[in-house]
């Protein structure tokens, strides 16, 4: 995507606080000196069997990237592609009542869609959301001093892979989807009320590719803790096995030269760092004077939030495992 969209044109627009050439999470529009449009959209294949979880997975993975911006969602369309030749209609009717409840959930409104005939399945979600064009939470902002906190386990992308491949338990599955359709509504709330100077929200380029673009936008080097990562169960072992997808091939190569390793690495946590996530948990980068009221604050509310890392001045490599 970034590469198709180096070659167009730049748009000088001042009201355009954020664009694509940032590489954030959503762009931003500036419509008064108070008030600030954030747009997002993303649609996808199903990544779980069962229609209304994908719905509402789809629907939290759209919402996430304004969260990750520090704004509310305000209106919601929703996107589908349907092979109405190969399934019943039902399904979309259950896909589109998944994917309402959570939009609902986010405390925003559905105001319309688009579909079109697909020989895949596919839904999505756009978003708008409003913001005070100063606080703005983008990904390129964490200063040396700041730590690093993941709010969701890492894995989904071995774990739906091992799905596919009939290997993964009930039990697992439904541990995976729950984690997947869970909104980053509270984590977000709280990562306000505390100043995160900056966030972004763990996705298709993984833990490495995601952690990246904060290091380089923001022109520090981030130092992550393996021992200290955040598991959903039986991860290793899938990636022993080599559930690996697709996605995760593409972003190791993205991150040649880009990151090095302190210490033994084991190879399986390696393969984790790359694994693509679905409507992953926030990343969020906390000043260490308010890191104590945040860490309380999240406890106090059950959000997660497992101290990762911290954020160092540029060093040769933008991300340091350790
Ligand atoms: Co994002
Ligand atoms: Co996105």
């Amino acid at each position: 995507m970034a590469e198709a969209l180096c070659n167009l044109p730049q748009t000088n627009n001042p009201n355009l606080l954020i664009g694509f050439n940032k590489a954030d999470d959503a762009g931003v529009y500036k419509i008064s000196d108070d008030l600030a449009l954030v747009q997002t959209v993303d649609f996808f294949p199903p990544i779980v069997d069962d229609p209304y979880y994908f719905g509402k997975i789809a629907a939290a993975n759209a919402l996430s990237d304004i969260y990750a911006m520090g704004a509310t969602p305000l209106t919601a369309l929703n996107i589908v592609g349907f092979p109405s030749s190969k399934m019943p209609n039902s399904i979309l009717g259950e896909i589109l009542r998944g994917g309402t409840e959570i939009i609902k959930q986010a405390g925003a409104v559905v105001v319309g869609g688009h579909s079109i005939q697909d020989d895949e399945l596919k839904y999505g979600v756009s978003v708008t959301g409003k913001i005070h064009p100063d606080k703005i939470i983008s990904n390129s902002n964490a200063k040396p001093g700041n730590k690093i906190y993941l709010t969701k386990s890492l894995g989904t992308g071995l774990i739906t892979t091992g799905i596919k491949n009939k290997i993964v338990s009930k039990e697992l599955e439904k541990i995976v989807t729950e984690q997947m359709a869970l909104l980053n509504k509270d984590a977000a709330e709280i990562m306000i009320r505390h100043n995160a100077p900056s966030a972004t929200d763990i996705t298709g380029f993984g833990l490495l590719g995601h952690a990246y673009e904060m290091a380089a936008g923001s022109n520090v080097t981030i130092k992550i803790y393996s021992e200290k990562l955040p598991l959903l169960p039986d991860v290793l072992e899938l990636a022993e096995k080599k559930m690996i997808p697709g996605g995760a091939i593409a972003n190791r190569e993205f991150m040649e030269n880009r990151w090095k390793t302190e210490g033994k690495l084991d190879i399986n946590m390696e393969r984790l760092l790359f694994d693509p996530q679905t409507s992953g948990g926030l990343f969020i980068a906390i000043s260490e004077e308010n890191s104590d009221s945040f860490e309380n604050d999240c406890k106090k509310n059950n959000i997660s939030a497992f101290l990762i890392g911290e954020v160092l001045p540029a060093d040769d490599v933008p991300i340091i495992i350790v």
